[in-house]
């Protein structure tokens, strides 16, 4: 009698699970990754069982912005450019980015550093690291910094820093997000594609703990 019970509560229970999930599925296909907005604080996708993303800036919103921001840094006239995405974080943007200065007719050499300030959680530890330097010898050339999010301002500060200490001829940074927040740095960025409220972002190459980078759109974690 108790096994049977058992059985019976653990088939319901798979059946709910299976029924949520088709549920879920139904909403990504009916929704889609390129609506809702962050100022509406419309949930519009669950991508597992734990957590929801709250969509601020669409696929398409991101891609008409970085057609716009292409024609910026083309306006600077910044010959013989190498542009510096910092890793990873900014790989998506940086890659869009890049295609979009090619369709504006930009020729640019690209290298990457990879620096840390956040490990695995949300919040930065304050000191960045470089995990991976440049190889290219950027002395004598104008340099593009790229990086995702622009927050305390120290990751920005701390590359800046380093590619002007190897005699680079100018230097500018350009960013996805710059955050509404009070910086940590006195700094600047020269191009930004978003502003940005004062959350943790996820998405468009941006994680927590590894995960999220693969949504096509920048989102907001929901812990349920
Ligand atoms: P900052 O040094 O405080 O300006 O932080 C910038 C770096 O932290 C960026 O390179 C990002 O990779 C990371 N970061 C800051 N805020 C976020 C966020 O909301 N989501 C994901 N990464 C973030
Ligand atoms: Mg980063």
């Amino acid at each position: 009698m108790f096994i049977i019970c058992n059985f019976e509560c653990l088939a319901v229970g798979v059946m709910i699970s299976l029924i949520r999930k088709v549920i879920i599925a139904n909403d990504w296909a009916r929704a889609g990754p390129e609506q809702g907005t962050f100022n509406k604080g419309k949930k519009i996708l669950a991508t597992n069982d734990v957590d929801d993303i709250e969509v601020i800036f669409s696929a398409d919103e991101i891609a008409v912005r970085l057609e716009k921001l292409a024609a910026e840094i083309a306006d600077r006239n910044l010959a013989d450019l190498i542009v510096v995405p910092i890793l990873k974080g900014s790989f998506v943007f940086a890659a869009d980015l890049l295609r979009a200065l090619h369709h504006i007719g930009m020729t640019p050499e690209v290298d990457f550093l990879t620096l840390s300030s956040y490990r695995n959680s949300k919040v930065s530890s304050g000191t960045v690291e470089i995990l991976r330097d440049v190889e290219l010898e950027v002395s004598g050339r104008n340099v593009l910094i790229v990086d995702d999010v622009l927050d305390s301002g120290r990751t920005l500060a701390f590359a800046k820093d380093l590619i002007a200490a190897r005699g680079a001829k100018s230097i500018k940074t350009c960013v996805l997000l710059e955050k509404t927040v009070e910086r940590a740095v006195n700094l600047e960025t020269d191009f930004r594609a978003f502003m940005c409220p004062d959350t943790f972002v996820v998405g468009y190459g941006m994680d927590v703990a590894h995960r999220y980078r693969e949504l096509p759109f920048v989102g907001r974690v929901v812990e349920n």
